[in-house]
């Protein structure tokens, strides 16, 4: 059986076909999935890592202002955050259309958010970049797309208002509120001769500290001018033309009174369509309005779509793909999407940062750098390497600036760190792979910020840094129940915070060797081993687990624990916060426990540094590989959560590089795939995204270290086109024949004999053939000790050095 299949991949495999490239892979991204159950994407219209994000806003699942879960619309607004948990991120200023009030009076016209909130008609949603459309059931259609700061709507109204009595003489309103209702104070204000309304506002972020203001300033096309006025609770007027508003001690959030300005017009002189365009800035409302006439001088929404088209074409066109035999147009949207969704944030706000001048490129909605760094920056590395390295400078900007790096940043704000100081991570990612492509990072700051992180506990380690290090440095991980009076934070994560620390601290070894600094480079090097302090060789984890016929109980042995300040144990059980028991129970909140979204189990695997060493820990390569198989198998693990990704590929480091593909397979597409539902957890600013690019491409990384596990691509070839060198890397597969033929048996790269299972960036940056021959079962290819990625303690410390050389 298993022949006959490897025979016919092979006869398959002569099939040509066309790669895909230049406008024609738009067609393969859908900003739709993941819209519903919990991947709360923004599916609207956006340049890549543009500020100015537009969508209608709903009042279901309104994290990434949009969902499909036909709940109702409340608003089209202008910035948005994609994918992130918790509450809903920006969203203010919204307009909201209606074609008449009833008996043509305005005030009949309904202005807060929650009575005017009005149903979609299902279906009608599309979404494709740059552009997003929808029909309420007002019958008024509402398409919107966007540059970089101006956000442009098409508001096409009935010739007969669905509203009592009313003639056609639409009012748009614009609302002093934002999504998750923060607003602290906000002004407007309403021209009477242009109708332009321009105001400001200030808010809080959606999972952080402080404050932001918003500036914002909405003209108008296609219509005379009627009337206009505010609005203030549920009654408008046409006096006054301005009205501010602070917090009162009795309506305040997340209740704050409606608000707002409005102008009416006339009947629509063509085709029953008012355009409207919001600029909006961090700066000013003068900005604002700036940037929109700068960007949108004509309202010409066909142009500015066929910009934002030939924007993403652009961007995505540093790959072409040829699908082969086996691949349908299912999974190439879920290939194409994946990469779209992880070039929405961060998003660059350069020249929109009132906090600080400076000549740095400013970025914002790192958010967060524990999702992130997982794998959306390894993609944007590739694909967009000028964009990655604007961002590293961002960072470093915004050190010399706050004085610390961020783990999470949103809004202009500082965002909670869930565990270690990741930024670290990504620093030293960019650091090992691209930092011959430019002279515009300042590394020896790097490397300053990177080692404060390390260094100094900061007065409020919730938002920055890290906590403990008193104990980091003296006792050797971070304590259950720690003495930490230097600093706050929430004093829970022992056990995750130790095994971030340790692989924060081998990042930052990799880039103080790289920099010359020896003697702290064996410094961090030493502690990135201190994972090994929370871990309890003699912890036993026994699992029942029933099937329609048997229940067996598996046993393992060997996990991480809680360890007190007096070095005795505590307990935690292993499987606890994993999908088998208390899944929810560990969140940042001061009850949360000694795992941080995920249990010891999930942690236990953490080692990105020594696999070579957990490898040994927890019994050799075999048992390795029951226990990474249990994981995968049982129901532990939850792969919608960006620690889940790593797991997939870590059978390479015990030698089965054909096991990390099967179990790649075995995700994509049953838990990602290309229907609404079709991504597993929270996309976090396109973590999932980036996680189903990466592994359908083939060459997963192990973020923070230059290597790549190779697997064999979910389609026939690739290539990718160096935005900077120019230099074009190709994986082939060789034999492909979508199903059957997941294991590499040989492969040759540049046409020479290649047999390790993983390569350096090098491959990136200086082009290449990597080819491939698949077969239907595991072979010896990649399975020698010398074939291995490296390890920390097998003595390769220079790992992230390159290929080639130093
Ligand atoms: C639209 O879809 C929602 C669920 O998504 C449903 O509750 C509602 O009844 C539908 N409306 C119509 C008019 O079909
Ligand atoms: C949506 O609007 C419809 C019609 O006004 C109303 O019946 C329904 O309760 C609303 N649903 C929500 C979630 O607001
Ligand atoms: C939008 O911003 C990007 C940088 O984020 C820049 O490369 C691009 O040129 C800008 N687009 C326009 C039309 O200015
Ligand atoms: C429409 O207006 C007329 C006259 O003002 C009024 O009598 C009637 O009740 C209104 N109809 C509705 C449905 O409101
Ligand atoms: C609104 O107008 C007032 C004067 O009428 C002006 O002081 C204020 O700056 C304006 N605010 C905005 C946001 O344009
Ligand atoms: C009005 O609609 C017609 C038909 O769809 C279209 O050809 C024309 O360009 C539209 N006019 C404007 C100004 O958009
Ligand atoms: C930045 O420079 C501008 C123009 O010189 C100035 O108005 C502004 O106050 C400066 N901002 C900060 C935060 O220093
Ligand atoms: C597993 O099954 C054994 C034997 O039935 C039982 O004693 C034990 O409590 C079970 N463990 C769990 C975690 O359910
Ligand atoms: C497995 O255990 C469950 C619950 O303990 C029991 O209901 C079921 O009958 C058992 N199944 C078999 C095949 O023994
Ligand atoms: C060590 O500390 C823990 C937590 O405070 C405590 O429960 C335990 O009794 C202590 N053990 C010893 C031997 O002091
Ligand atoms: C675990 O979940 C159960 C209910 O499913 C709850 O009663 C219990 O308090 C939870 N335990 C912890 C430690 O959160
Ligand atoms: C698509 O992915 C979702 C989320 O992981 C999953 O629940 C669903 O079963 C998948 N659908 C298909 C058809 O595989």
């Amino acid at each position: 059986m298993a022949q006959r299949l490897c025979l016919n991949g092979l006869l398959l495999a002569s099939c040509t076909v066309m790669a895909q490239s230049g406008s024609n892979i738009l067609s393969f991204v859908d900003p739709l999935i993941g819209t519903v159950n919990g991947g709360h994407v923004f599916p609207g219209a956006t340049l890549p890592f543009a500020m100015a994000k537009a969508v209608a806003d709903v009042n279901g699942e309104d994290q990434g202002g949009f969902a499909s879960d036909g709940s109702n619309i409340t608003g089209f607004s202008h910035m948005h955050d994609s994918g992130t948990g918790g509450s809903p991120s920006l969203g203010n200023f919204p307009l909201f259309p209606q074609a008449g009030c009833p008996d043509d009076i305005f005030d009949n016209c309904v202005f807060p958010k929650d009575s005017r909130a009005v149903p979609r008609v299902n279906g009608t949603a599309q979404a494709s970049p740059g552009y997003f459309s929808i029909e309420l059931a007002t019958q008024i259609r509402a398409e919107m797309t966007s540059t970089n700061h101006t956000a442009l709507y098409r508001f096409t109204f009935p010739s007969t208002p669905t509203e009592n009595n009313a003639t056609l003489s639409p009012l748009i309103l614009a609302d002093l509120s934002d999504l998750p209702n923060s607003r602290i104070n906000g002004s407007i204000n309403v021209t009477d001769t242009t109708g332009r309304i321009t105001g400001s506002g200030t808010f809080s972020p959606s999972f952080g500290i402080g404050s932001y203001t918003l500036h914002f300033c909405a003209d108008f096309q296609g219509a005379d001018i009627r009337d206009t006025g505010v609005f203030m609770n549920n009654r408008a007027g046409s006096e006054p033309k301005n009205l501010s508003v602070v917090q009162d001690g009795v309506n305040n959030s997340p209740d704050i009174l409606p608000a707002g300005a409005w102008t009416r017009f006339r009947a629509p002189k063509v085709n029953g369509t008012i355009m409207a365009r919001v600029g909006v800035s961090f700066i000013s409302s003068e900005q604002a309005c700036n940037s929109a006439e700068a960007e949108i001088p004509e309202f010409d929404f066909d142009a500015v779509h066929q910009a934002s088209r030939d924007a993403w074409t652009s961007h995505l066109g540093a790959l072409s793909v040829t699908p082969g035999p086996g691949v349908n147009e299912s999974l190439q949207t879920v290939f194409w999407s994946g990469i779209y969704r992880a070039s929405i944030s961060p998003q660059d706000y350069t020249n929109e940062n009132p906090l600080w001048n400076s000549t740095a490129p400013y970025y914002d909605s790192f958010y967060c750098i524990w999702d992130s760094f997982r794998s959306i920056h390894s993609l944007i590395t590739i694909v967009n390497p000028v964009s990655q390295i604007r961002m590293m400078r961002s960072l470093i900007d915004i050190y010399e600036h706050e004085g610390w790096l961020p783990d999470c940043r949103m809004s202009l704000c500082k965002g909670f760190t869930q565990g270690g100081s990741n930024a670290d991570v990504l620093l030293t990612d960019t650091y090992l792979k691209i930092r011959s492509l430019t002279k515009d990072i300042d590394w020896q700051m790097a490397y300053a910020a990177v080692r404060n992180d390390a260094e100094n506990e900061p007065k409020d380690w919730s938002v920055e840094g890290r906590g403990g290090l008193k104990s980091w440095k003296e006792l050797h991980y971070i304590p259950t129940e720690d003495y930490d009076p230097y600093g706050v934070g929430p004093f829970t994560r022992s056990i995750s915070r130790t095994v971030e620390y340790a692989y924060d601290d081998f990042c930052i070894a990799e880039m103080a060797h790289g920099l010359g600094y020896e003697a702290d480079a064996q410094k961090y090097y030493q502690r990135s081993t201190y994972w090994r302090n929370m871990y309890k060789s003699d912890q036993v984890s026994t699992i029942n687990s029933t099937t329609s016929t048997t229940n067996t109980t598996e046993t393992f042995t060997g996990f991480l624990q809680p360890k007190f300040l007096n070095q005795t144990w505590g307990y935690q059980d292993p499987i606890f916060c994993s999908p088998l028991l208390n899944f929810t129970s560990c969140y940042l909140n001061p009850s949360g426990h000694e795992t941080y979204e995920g249990s010891a189990w999930l942690y236990t695997f953490f080692v990105p540094q020594d696999q070579a060493a957990l490898i040994t820990t927890l019994g050799g390569p075999d048992e390795f590989i029951r226990r990474l198989n249990y994981f995968h198998e049982s129901g532990l693990l939850y792969v919608g959560d960006e620690q889940g990704f790593l797991p997939v590929y870590q059978y390479h480091y015990a030698g089965r590089p054909g096991l990390s593909a099967a179990r790649a397979h075995y995700y994509i597409p049953s838990q990602f795939n290309d229907t609404l539902v079709g991504i597993a957890g929270n996309d976090d600013s396109g973590a999932m995204g980036s996680f189903v690019a990466l592994a359908m491409m083939g060459l997963f990384p192990n973020p923070g270290q230059n290597v790549y596990l190779i697997t064999p691509p979910f389609f026939q070839e690739w290539s990718l086109t160096n935005q900077i060198t120019g230099k074009v890397a190709t994986v082939r597969n060789v034999n492909f024949d979508g199903t059957r033929n997941l294991f590499i048996q040989n492969a040759t790269l540049d046409g020479v004999i290649y047999t390790k299972n993983w390569i350096g960036h090098e491959f990136y940056l200086e082009g290449g053939v990597l080819e491939l021959v698949l077969g239907c079962e595991e072979s010896g290819w990649g399975t020698r000790e010398e074939d291995l990625p490296p390890s920390l303690s097998t003595g390769n410390k220079t790992m992230g050095m390159g290929l080639y050389s130093l």
